[in-house]
């Protein structure tokens, strides 16, 4: 927490998941204390023109460590996760060793303390994430784990998927998120297989080996009473199946990353490794489905599977380079541009996706999410959504460069980012 050094966050209007009023927010010793009009003194931070909101929360984060340092670390992620507006980011397991031990997630945990973004752990759902003995989640939940994934895997088994959730609903909060593919239908695969896999000559990885699981998962959310989360859902069928396993009245939740709801599979045209992705990206169809998914209640959060590789894994050629792609510093923009600006969500809506309900469903609501009120931490972030910028690999915060938005212009920025009421980000610029 911030050292008693106050700070006021002048001249812009507040939003959270109250409403939106214009109003000068006061912090200090970590917390909002006053939020008013006409406040001064401490240090002012400008929001002119700007949205005052709670802090993002991004429930899927590759952060490499430990294992791939040269990737991304803990700290560079946490920077990156800062300038994107990030106060709170869940670090997936998939590292070497995995987060399958509490010795490995304790370490990260400590890593994390006192980065410019909170960094909440999550931890495998089986050991090795090899999808056959289940990791100790008792005592990975002691620890403060609430999300367990075996990201990067799918958990084919339906048997270890059933007991992995007959375990969690043991444990208050926990909710066991699944990577849907199967393996024995994705394998082999390097991108959506349609017209374009065919056209290129790629091998392709069906939407039906997503839809296998989601349909599959949610009947095991059924049985077992149990939380399911989906990560990075991408195909069409696997949005309408969330939206009626919602509406029957089950534990099952979903998020979208910004890759699936902004580019197809036609970006694979060129061959380049930066649009390789896991799920791939798909068709129109599936994009416009995320996007009616996004704006109906059906998916919960934006999440952007942040996925650095160093640029020797990424100049492959597509078919051996490692899937994923950045996304911490593009997702807010990419959010405003593609889904606030042409109408799908207002930004209210946006937020929601972006902040108070990924807090939620990581556990850490009391934290993060808002609301921006007197006594509430001070974990913010101040949104220009006027600023226009273009998307500059060289100038990211993240030690990685695989970002497939190079180039792109974008409209909407985060001008300021306050972590436990200390200014980490000021006017785009990192303050540590
Ligand atoms: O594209 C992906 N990359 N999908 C995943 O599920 C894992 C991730 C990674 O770790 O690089």
């Amino acid at each position: 927490m911030s050292d008693g050094a106050e700070i006021v966050i002048r001249g812009g209007v507040v939003v959270d998941a109250g409403g939106e009023r214009t109003a000068d927010v006061r912090v200090r010793d970590g917390l909002v204390v006053e939020v008013g009009s006409g406040l001064r003194g401490g240090r002012e931070l400008d929001a002119s023109g700007c949205f005052v909101a709670p802090g993002l929360v991004d429930l899927h984060v590759h952060l490499r460590e430990p294992g791939d340092e040269e990737a991304e670390t803990i700290d560079t992620g946490a920077r990156a996760a800062a300038r994107g507006g990030f106060t709170a980011v869940v670090a997936m397991p998939n590292t070497d060793p995995p987060l399958d031990d509490a010795a490995v997630v304790a370490a990260v945990l400590a890593r994390g303390a006192g980065s410019t973004c909170d960094v909440v752990s999550s931890a495998c759902i089986t050991k090795g994430r090899a999808g056959v003995e289940l990791a100790p989640m008792g005592e990975l939940y002691g620890l403060g784990v609430r999300l367990f994934t075996d990201d990067g895997n799918c958990v084919a088994d339906a048997g270890v998927m059933r007991r992995a959730l007959e375990y969690a609903r043991s444990l208050p909060g926990a909710v066991v998120a699944q990577h849907a593919e199967d393996p024995a239908l994705a394998r082999g695969g390097h991108m959506h297989e349609g017209a374009w896999s065919s056209r290129l000559g790629i091998p392709g990885r069906p939407a039906a080996a997503e839809d296998l699981i989601v349909t599959r998962d949610i009947e095991l959310a059924a049985l077992t009473g149990a939380a399911v989360h989906f990560l990075h859902v991408s195909s069409a069928r696997a949005v309408d199946m969330v939206r009626e396993a919602k509406a029957r009245g089950l534990p099952v939740s979903a998020e979208a990353a910004p890759h699936h709801f902004t580019l197809t599979h036609a970006a694979c045209a060129g061959f380049d490794p930066l649009f390789k992705v896991h799920p791939p990206l798909r068709t129109r169809a599936d994009v416009d489905a995320i996007k009616v998914g996004l704006a109906d209640g059906t998916i919960d959060a934006i999440a952007t599977d942040h996925a650095p590789h160093t640029p020797e894994a990424k100049e492959r050629t597509f078919e051996e380079a490692p899937p994923g792609m950045l996304g911490l510093e593009t997702a807010l923009a990419l959010t405003l541009t593609e889904l606030v600006e042409p109408g799908v969500l207002t930004l209210a809506d946006a937020l929601a996706l972006l902040s108070w309900r990924p807090a939620a469903l990581a556990g850490i609501a009391h934290r993060h999410g808002g609301p921006v009120a007197a006594g509430r931490p001070a974990n913010l972030c101040v949104i220009d959504p006027a600023a226009t910028w273009e998307v500059d690999p060289g100038r990211l915060a993240s030690r990685a460069r695989n970002t497939p938005y190079g180039g792109r212009k974008l409209t909407g920025r985060v001008r300021h980012t306050v972590l436990w009421g200390e200014p980490v980000v000021v006017d785009t610029e990192a303050q540590r």
